[in-house]
């Protein structure tokens, strides 16, 4: 069906198209440009359009998509650098040059690229819906095809096969092709989901003793400023130990995805030394590009985490950040003239985040594998002030919470996770996981440093007061330890080699500077002085 478009006030186009439903996809002026239909009126319709409407007029042309945005399920997007709307941005600029222009357009992957398909099941053999079929090796992965439909196979072939070829064909005629198309503002089926209970190590000493992850869980890190938010992700995108990453660079510079796409191409996965290019999607919608496309490139994100989750992987999302997403939410909406919320937000800007972060867990998939989406998100709250609805409404849904502090990152103490406002829900529930799989000491020694980080906070306020030299032997020790404890223990440069720590020198580290405290505290008690101690012990 086709119509005009009668209004246009920056990304949102009224088009006369009537019958429409929400959400639906539509094309707008004589480029094509992708949108989705997010109000309705009796003969006319809003679109937010996810592509620049600079130069879009009155009059051109407005097409009925007849289907919502969907993503492309289909082997060849791991490596791959996508936008919201999962156009391959390597390859258009290879074809098109490095600016993309509205309504530029390419296979997701090239039609060329051959898979070779390795069935599972027969000709005659019954298939439900989204029960899979067979497999094609996707790198080091297996990326399993699933039946579109329920019914009996007539026909399914072996071999090399194209990503718009036909894999089997049901006795009804259905066919299963390589690919799939999925809303992208739909969760995925699964059949139950699970606790929580592993731990997801990062490679960050202070994330993974003090405020660990879990698979299948969601961490939010605020931070002003400079607080080292992008390096951080990027940090947990190189080393945590998952099958597949898909990082989303929402609303933030186009440089840091640049050098980051270098990056890992160049760089090792240190859990299984393969290039980290092979496990990782990258979605970008940097701030250069339309502001209405991040939420299709958040969507389109998720999405494609949860179809390898799916496939029994443990998957990762990273966000880097959630308030340009927010930030975008508030500039369509104050479009649509629809009553402002806190701070001119929408007043659904929570049920939308929480609906997001909800499409985190571990879960018993449809084929009764297991897999994992965990999430790892940014915000940038202005100003650095924690009020602010966008990480108050992430605060209230997450299950670590990971202040980045301003005072720290000026120290130059990174990453600059606040050890005494952070918080981590998944605490208890990996602790087990940790002292089977870790050591048996985990859970006493995190105390222990627990509690000498707070006693060292107890005793710097004295300190201020009476000075260092006011305070005993055995104070000044453990000031000493917990100095320690911050600057070699929770500092870690993401720049050197230090960037990653596995979790078993995780615990090592933190171990012998506890130990450390121990057996110096004992030589005070029987008389000896903090200076000749010091200038022996080198833990
Ligand atoms: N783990 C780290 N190791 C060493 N340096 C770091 C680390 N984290 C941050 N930095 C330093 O802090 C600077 C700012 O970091 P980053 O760009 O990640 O901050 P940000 O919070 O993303 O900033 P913005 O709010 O502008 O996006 C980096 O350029 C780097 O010099
Ligand atoms: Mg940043």
């Amino acid at each position: 069906m086709q119509g005009k478009v009668i209004g246009i006030s920056g990304p949102t186009v009224t088009v006369d198209l009537p019958d429409l439903t929400l959400y639906e996809r539509v094309s707008v002026g004589n480029d094509k440009l992708q949108g989705e239909v997010v109000r309705l009126r009796p003969a006319s319709a809003v679109v937010q359009v996810y592509e620049e409407t600079k130069g879009l007029r009155v009059g051109e042309p407005a097409v009925r998509e007849n289907s919502p945005l969907t993503v492309r399920f289909t082997p060849g997007l791991l490596g791959g650098i996508f936008d919201g709307l999962q156009r391959p941005l390597q390859r258009l600029g290879e074809e098109f040059g490095p600016f993309i222009r509205p309504g530029d357009m390419l296979p997701f992957v090239p039609c060329e690229q051959q898979y070779p398909f390795v069935a599972e099941k027969k000709a005659g053999d019954r298939v439900g819906q989204g029960e899979y079929i067979g497999y094609v090796e996707e790198g080091a992965f297996r990326h399993y095809i699933a039946a579109s439909a329920e019914g009996v196979i007539r026909e399914i072939r072996d071999g090399n096969i194209c990503p718009e070829d036909r894999v089997a064909i049901l006795e009804d005629g259905t066919e299963a092709l390589l690919w799939h198309q999925w809303p992208i503002r739909t969760a995925r089926p699964f059949t139950r989901k699970k606790f929580p209970r592993s731990l997801l190590v990062t490679g960050q000493r202070c994330i993974d003793f003090l405020f660990p992850l879990a698979f299948g869980g969601t961490a939010v890190m605020p931070g002003g400023f400079g607080t080292g938010k992008t390096i951080l992700e990027q940090a947990v995108a190189k080393y945590a130990d998952v099958d597949i990453v898909v990082y989303v660079g929402c609303g933030e510079r186009g440089n840091e995805m640049a050098e980051m796409l270098e990056e890992f191409r160049s760089l090792a996965d240190p859990w299984t030394g393969r290039s980290l290019l092979d496990r990782t999607i990258l979605v970008a919608n940097t701030s250069n590009m339309p502001v209405a496309a991040r939420e299709a490139s958040i969507y389109t994100a998720v999405s494609m985490a949860e179809y390898y989750r799916d496939m029994g992987y443990h998957v990762l999302l990273l966000a880097d950040s959630i308030s340009r997403w927010a930030e975008a939410l508030r500039e369509i909406s104050s479009a649509l003239e629809e009553m402002p919320g806190e701070e001119g937000y929408p007043t659904y800007l929570a049920s939308r985040l929480s609906g997001f972060m909800s499409r985190a867990g571990v879960v018993e998939t449809l084929n009764g594998k297991t897999g994992s989406l965990s999430m790892v998100l940014s915000v940038s709250p202005p100003g650095g002030d924690f009020t602010e609805p966008t990480t108050q409404a992430c605060l209230r849904n997450t299950g670590a919470f990971l202040m980045l502090d301003t005072d720290l990152a000026h120290r130059r103490h990174f990453p600059a996770i606040n050890w005494a406002q952070s918080f981590s829900l998944y605490d208890r529930d990996v602790a087990e996981y940790c002292a089977r799989e870790i050591s048996p000491k985990w859970p006493e020694v995190k105390k222990r440093c627990q509690a000498l980080l707070k006693q060292e906070e107890q005793l710097r306020e004295v300190a201020e007061i009476v000075g260092d030299e006011g305070l005993q032997d055995a104070d000044r020790l453990l000031m000493h330890v917990a100095e320690q404890i911050r600057s070699r223990f929770l500092c870690q440069n993401s720049f050197t080699d230090d960037a990653f720590s596995g979790p078993q020198s995780t615990f090592e580290l933190i171990e012998k500077l506890v130990a450390m405290y121990d057996r110096c505290l004992e030589r005070i008690r029987q008389g000896e002085s903090l200076g000749e101690i010091l200038l022996e012990e080198h833990p």
